[in-house]
């Protein structure tokens, strides 16, 4: 990451902690937008010797998403990478599913990620950079309940296609990666014999840890994907493949 700076969305815990931490192993600088409180990870990434920094935000406000960009830049002094990884499910089947339970999904998931991307690009179109978009393998074979965030997390895949050939020749890479069943709070909600199930289903036979997925984040947005770009890596355990 050779003091690359980093905005991880979500990275005050779960998937987001963990790319956080695993890029400053790897000599980048972070910057975390969350609505917890993010200052336990970036202690931990400034006992590794990195700089860190903690912006409160909600991805889904635009205005307040332009201002935590600007503040990175001005602490900073440079914006290489974004992951848009921050993401909520406000599971029920569609005929219970409020109006308000789509929309909240839909607004931190999907418009979250629109709002990031657009208030980080002026600052990469400097020179150049990478977005990693965190989708889920739900938003590609769908599932029960979910209509509302695999409805998100598919309209994320569109969005990095469409945005990795609009920037491409600016020399910004976009991907996505489309995790499936990974040890985090928002899987440790679901009842154990949903979670008895899932494993059941998978090649693997074990739940992701956040770190699995880190490492594809850490690949897709260093100069080991450099001919990488509008791609989708399922990190599933081969649940979907
Ligand atoms: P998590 O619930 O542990 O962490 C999500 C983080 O996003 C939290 O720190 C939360 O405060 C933050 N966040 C939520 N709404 C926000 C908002 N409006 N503004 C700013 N920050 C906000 O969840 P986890 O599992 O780490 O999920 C991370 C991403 O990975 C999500 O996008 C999720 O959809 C995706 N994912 C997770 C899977 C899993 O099995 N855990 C599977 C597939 C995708």
């Amino acid at each position: 990451m050779n003091g690359k700076v980093t905005i991880i969305t979500g990275g005050a815990k779960g998937i987001g902690r963990a790319i956080a931490v695993f890029l400053a192993e790897k000599g980048g600088d972070i910057a975390i937008f969350d609505m917890v409180d993010g200052s336990e990870t970036v202690a931990t990434i400034k006992k590794m010797g990195r700089n860190a920094m903690y912006v409160c935000v909600d991805v889904s406000d635009f205005k307040l998403v332009e201002d935590a960009v600007e503040s990175v830049y001005k602490e900073m002094g440079r914006i290489d990478n974004l992951v848009n990884n921050a993401g909520i499910t406000l599971d029920r089947l569609l005929l219970r599913m409020k109006e308000e339970e789509w929309d909240k999904v839909i607004a931190v998931n999907l418009k979250g990620v629109y709002n990031c991307t657009k208030a980080v690009l002026k600052y990469m179109l400097k020179n150049g950079g990478s977005i990693v978009n965190v989708s889920s393998i739900t938003g590609i074979m769908g599932n029960i309940g979910q209509s509302n965030y695999a409805a998100s997390k598919a309209g994320i895949i569109g969005f990095t296609k469409s945005i990795a050939k609009e920037y491409a020749e600016r020399g910004i890479k976009v991907n996505a990666v489309a995790p499936g069943f990974i040890k985090t709070d928002m899987t440790e909600a679901l009842n154990d014999k949903i979670k008895e199930e899932m494993i059941k289903m998978i090649p693997l036979k074990r739940p992701g840890e956040p770190e699995e997925v880190a490492k594809v984040v850490y690949f897709l947005l260093s100069d080991y994907s450099s001919y990488i770009t509008g791609e989708v890596i399922n990190v599933s355990g081969g649940l979907y493949m």
